[in-house]
């Protein structure tokens, strides 16, 4: 099926006008038809990190999916079950991209951050009385991939909303984040308005620097694996990385007070350890990129900023910005 055996697009007027609205991706939908895209790079970020997860057969959120590339492409890359959620809805455009690279995922729109555990939890409760009254597949709650990208620097609380993340990933599982950054040495975010003016777009809200989030990984308990950027501009970057839940804080000596610092009174409600239960914990495999990713000694873990340092940024080709129907990655 393709984009023009659609019955919303079989009409040559409704077609002309469905293709030539606002879209993010410059996607195919049929051979040749190309919607027009905005073309951002950092997608390849996002691409470039999937690329290396052994998908097949897990479930993954995307969180911030817009038209849903990434749902596709973990879809394409043997994913089981894929559930994909945004603020806005772009139902009909999902819609369309799902017929045409024949991804068959949940889109879940107009659900805002703060409500995403929520709407997982009444969507799981739906599928608990399903499955009692039909049989299947019986229903799991966690996920073994959580891709976040280009999200963070959208919210005005990126904590709250990495946290979330961390609450829908089960033990061994990995996240991908994608945001815009500082490249500072620094533990800090920068907001978007700068005494003279906006930074980005007038809608943007902070960049943390590398550090930052590498310490709010592991204050989550999550082990950082590896990591790659592209240059943004005269002082930032387009910074993803990957990393692993896990049961315990990966601690730096200089951070003996983290535990402490997990006794905050918002922590347990914005880390929802009960949220994934009886999930698996077999480790989702990852396979780093070369060079290889710089280890903290002793602990583990990938240093984000000391990786990003060592690592050329990425200057993605067009075809991994754009997304074509026979790609798999
Ligand atoms: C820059 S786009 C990134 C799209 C895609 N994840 C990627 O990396 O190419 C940001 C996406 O996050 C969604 N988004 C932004 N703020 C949000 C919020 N507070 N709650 C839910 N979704 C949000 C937007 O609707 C949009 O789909």
């Amino acid at each position: 099926m393709n984009a023009e055996s659609l019955p919303w697009i079989a009409d040559p007027e409704r077609r002309k006008a469905f293709l030539e609205q606002y879209w993010y991706y410059a996607m195919e939908l049929a051979p040749g038809v190309v919607t027009p895209g905005q073309r951002f790079p950092n997608v390849a970020l996002t691409r470039d990190l999937l690329s290396r997860v052994e998908l097949d057969g897990t479930r993954c959120l995307d969180i911030g999916t817009m038209e849903g590339l990434v749902p596709v492409l973990l879809k394409r890359r043997g994913a089981t079950d894929v559930v994909s959620i945004d603020g806005l809805d772009f139902s009909d455009k999902v819609a369309c991209v799902k017929a045409a690279y024949g991804a068959d995922f949940a889109y879940l729109p107009n659900i805002m951050s703060g409500s995403i555990l929520r709407a997982l939890d009444d969507r799981y409760a739906g599928e608990v009385t399903r499955f009692r009254y039909a049989g299947g597949r019986k229903p799991q709650r966690g996920f073994d991939v959580v891709v976040c990208s280009g999200v963070l620097y959208h919210v005005f609380s990126p904590f709250h909303v990495l946290a979330t993340a961390r609450s829908t990933l089960r033990p061994g599982g990995l996240m991908i984040i994608e945001t815009a950054a500082l490249p500072l040495d620094a533990y800090m975010m920068q907001y978007n308005f700068a005494g003279t003016g906006y930074v980005l777009g007038p809608s943007d809200t902070w960049f943390p620097t590398v550090p930052l989030l590498d310490h709010f990984l592991r204050f989550l308990k999550l082990m950082p694996l590896d990591a790659c950027w592209l240059r943004a501009g005269d002082h930032l970057v387009r910074f993803a990385c990957i990393a692993r839940a896990v049961e315990h804080r990966p601690t730096l000596p200089q951070e003996t007070l983290m535990e402490q610092a997990a006794w905050n009174l918002e922590y347990d409600t914005l880390l929802r350890s009960d949220f994934v239960q009886e999930a698996p914990t077999m480790p989702v495999t990852y396979v780093p990129a070369d060079p290889r990713p710089v280890y903290r000694p002793g602990l583990g873990t990938c240093d984000l900023h000391a990786t990003m340092r060592t690592r050329l940024p990425l200057e993605p080709a067009l075809d991994r910005i754009e997304l074509r129907l026979d790609h798999r990655t």
